[in-house]
């Protein structure tokens, strides 16, 4: 598969002598959805600034479809719609001037004009404010209206910094349809976010990014299940050095809990002292306690496949019924969480 961007050795070092970005090389296959995330500072937008060059890399290279940021801009710019972090309208013009602008510069055929912009300001739903000025408009709605104007000459490229920040949850799902819509016809989209639950949603592949330097690069799952691995062996690590030293700090018992167990969570249409006790004789349940609410709550083994299984045979064979249940699983939080656990304090400075 073609890669819609590449990067090598990618790096920024602001006027100030500050390194954001420090030799990036990333790969984005075409037609993909790829989320960017990173902790405040670490970089993301200052990369996508320099692949829609609007600033210069300070050295290394990027291609995007192709073509060279630095040797190629014009071709570049004509493949991209850019979605800002900080909306970048014209405040004294109305919605629809400012599309009509946008739309002008790219050269999108003036008989077509004005009915793309309508249709995609039904799309996210500004229509009714296509006449007010951008100034006049709350945050979401300058949102949008960023929105049609970045769409409005269809790039096969479109980069969405931290596009649904203040987007009420019905238009932040319309986007998302949008988003999907606009890959599946064939666009690529580069998405920087700090919804975890968007990226993982959205996303077919992440890249996490913690100052300046790209720290996990997989499928959203890739990165969970490596999570889990890493878990594992640290566990084993705990055990090796429980099984070594005879006083084990608190600590190090907590840690070693946590990475091996799995919450669990029941709630039983006829719950019973009879149905909880057989329950706690399960092996791979660890803790269990009742909830004001009635779920049973419970931590089993992180690591047996069976251990869920257990759990729901006991209950049915105690003539348990099952009304709800949930498993939580290591979210994209916990990866983000873990992988840029590390930061070296100079760096951030
Ligand atoms: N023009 C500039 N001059 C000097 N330093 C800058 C400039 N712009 C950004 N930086 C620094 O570069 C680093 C990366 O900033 P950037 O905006 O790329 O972060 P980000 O990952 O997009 O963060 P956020 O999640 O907060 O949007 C930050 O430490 C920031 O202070
Ligand atoms: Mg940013």
């Amino acid at each position: 598969m073609k890669n819609a961007i590449e990067t090598h050795d990618l790096t920024k070092v602001y006027s100030n002598n500050f390194k954001a970005v420090n030799s990036l090389n990333l790969e984005i296959p075409d037609q993909t959805i790829f989320g960017m995330l990173g902790p405040n500072g670490a970089g993301k937008t200052t990369t996508i600034k320099m692949l829609t060059c609007l600033i210069q890399p300070t050295s290394g290279t990027a291609t995007v479809g192709g073509y060279d940021v630095q040797k190629n801009p014009d071709e570049v710019r004509n493949l991209l719609g850019m979605v800002p972090q900080q909306v970048s309208l014209y405040k004294d013009l109305t919605v629809m001037e400012n599309s009509q602008l946008c739309a002008d510069y790219y050269g999108v055929p003036h008989d077509e004009r004005d009915s793309r912009i309508e249709d995609l300001m039904e799309l996210v739903d500004i229509k009714y404010a296509k006449d007010k000025v951008v100034g006049q408009l709350s945050g979401g709605q300058k949102q949008k209206a960023s929105l049609v104007a970045s769409l409005v000459h269809r790039p096969d490229i479109l980069f969405l910094d931290e596009p649904t920040i203040g987007l009420d949850p019905t238009t932040k799902r319309t986007l998302w349809d949008l988003i999907r819509e606009l890959n599946d016809s064939g666009h690529t989209i580069i998405l920087c976010s700090h919804d975890m639950h968007e990226v993982d949603m959205l996303c077919d592949n992440v890249g996490i990014i913690n100052t300046g330097n790209l720290v996990a690069y997989d499928t959203p799952q890739g990165l969970k299940d490596a999570l889990l691995e890493s878990n594992r062996q640290e566990m084993t690590e705990a055990l090796t050095q429980i099984s070594e030293e005879n006083e084990v700090s608190t600590s190090t018992k907590e840690d070693f809990e946590n990475l091996s167990l799995r919450k669990m969570s029941v709630l039983l249409k006829n719950q019973d002292e009879g149905i909880i006790n057989q329950i706690r004789l399960i092996n791979d349940v660890k803790s269990i306690e009742v909830a004001r609410n009635g779920r049973i709550n419970l931590r089993i083994d992180a690591f047996d496949d069976m251990a869920v299984q257990n759990v729901l045979d006991k209950i049915s064979q105690s003539g348990g019924i099952i009304k709800s249940i949930y498993t939580e699983e290591p979210s994209l939080e916990d990866v983000f969480i873990k992988s840029t656990a590390e930061v070296n304090e100079d760096d951030r400075v």
